[in-house]
């Protein structure tokens, strides 16, 4: 049986941020309901050089090799911040990357939920076609509006992560469960330039998801002992604990254990929501600030409003700390910038936000609806 799973990780955090204790004060809220309730404390702002397609870019553009552009089947690119109806965001990252002319390109979409289906098309394949990758790109904007509910777990971010038979930081297994149910919780139409919400209504639907697919989890494989991690897709950090509380009581001990695990949420605090790329956020943060152990289980929640749930399990590799370790998360975090809320007021809800930019890959024009990116070669 072919083993397959993430051979490559890295991310892309914007270098700007809001102070959400300064947007508190700014909205005369408690800051404690932003910083406790809701558990948020930075939010990431792109300036208007950055795009899905730039952001995605950066955090692929410094992970791949030569050896990885010969081998790339596919490049698959989840988002549900789309700057097109037609041509995908891929077919642009593709050409940017210098990926070979013989690999497939696409974009994919069904809210948050759909980097776990590009990871399980990903996995497929490389079953199919040993020796060969997937690049699977997660690449959101998550704004709601000034003086919005939402407004405080807004985010931006992207994620990539090379799929392949070398699963050097861990294995993808085939335990899964997968749950749909049509509802009316967050969507976008076409015609909106931000989503709309009935936030109370999300929350429950998660949380109805999470349990359905435990609970089925448990029937399907019997337990969840062999556990050693859980994570969960995060709009905002105390969603994890508003899961694991909501389950029932003869999962005790499983509430306990977890609740008291607090490093998957740092990412999710100091970002926001990222959208498609959330829970691979907050496997990251597990990963890179969390002490677990090589070779143990993490199960993990995927949820998309609309809404679509997933519960599965991975298998972190021999040496996958060592690999993490080298992203230098924390540097990155602690080099950001901060940005004034007159001016993220003022100037960011229609990208006018123009500030300095030292990614590698940038969006410098759009003429005639077609965009051009700069990029920086090393
Ligand atoms: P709200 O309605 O303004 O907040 O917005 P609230 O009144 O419910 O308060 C939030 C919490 O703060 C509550 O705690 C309060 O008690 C507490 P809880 O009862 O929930 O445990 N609080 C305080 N705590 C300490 N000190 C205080 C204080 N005051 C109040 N002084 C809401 C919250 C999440 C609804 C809003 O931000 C929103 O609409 N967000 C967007 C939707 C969302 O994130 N939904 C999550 C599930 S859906 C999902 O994950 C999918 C998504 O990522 C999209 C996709 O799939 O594409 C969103």
């Amino acid at each position: 049986m072919v083993k397959v799973g993430i051979e490559k990780i890295n991310l892309y955090i914007p270098e700007y941020y809001i102070d959400i204790k300064k947007l508190a004060e700014k909205r005369l809220v408690d800051p404690n309901k932003y910083l406790v309730g809701i558990g948020q404390e930075k939010m990431s702002i792109i300036p208007s050089s950055q795009d899905i397609i730039s952001m995605a870019s950066n955090a692929a553009i410094n992970m791949i090799d030569d050896e990885d552009r010969k081998l790339i089947d596919q490049v698959i690119f989840a988002t549900e911040s789309g700057i097109d109806f037609s041509k995908s965001a891929a077919t642009v990252v593709h050409d940017i990357l210098k990926i070979n002319s013989f690999a497939s390109s696409f974009e994919i979409k069904q809210a948050c939920y759909s980097t776990t289906a590009a990871i399980k098309i990903a996995v497929n394949y490389i079953k199919q076609n040993p020796g060969r990758k997937v690049l699977v790109l997660s690449s959101d904007i998550s704004k709601y509006g000034a003086n919005t509910p939402g407004e405080v777990t807004q985010g931006a971010g992207a994620i990539a992560m090379l799929i392949s038979e070398n699963c050097e930081i861990l294995e993808i297994n085939s335990k899964f469960i997968f749950a749909t149910k049509n509802a009316y919780d967050f969507w976008r139409p076409n015609d909106c330039k931000y989503p709309i919400v009935d936030g109370k209504l999300s929350i429950k639907l998660y949380i109805e998801l999470f349990n359905l697919c435990f609970e089925s989890f448990i029937d399907k494989y019997q337990n969840f002992d062999e556990i050693s991690s859980m994570i969960f897709h995060l709009p905002f950090s105390k969603m994890r604990d508003k899961a694991l509380q909501s389950l029932d009581d003869k999962y005790i001990d499983f509430k306990t254990k977890h609740l008291s695990e607090i490093t998957s949420k740092i990412l999710c605090k100091n970002i926001g929501n990222t959208y498609t790329g959330s829970l691979y956020l907050s496997l990251l943060s597990l990963l890179y600030y969390g002490n677990i152990n090589e070779h143990e289980k993490i199960a993990l929640f995927s949820y998309g409003s609309g809404a679509v749930g997933e519960l599965f399990t991975m298998n972190l590799s021999a040496d996958y700390k060592e690999k993490i370790r080298k992203l230098e998360i924390d540097k990155r975090l602690n080099s950001r910038k901060e940005v004034s809320i007159e001016d993220y007021e003022s100037k960011y809800f229609d990208n006018m936000l123009k500030l300095k930019d030292n990614s590698r890959v940038k969006l410098s024009k759009i003429i005639d609806s077609i965009r051009y990116y700069e990029i920086d070669e090393p």
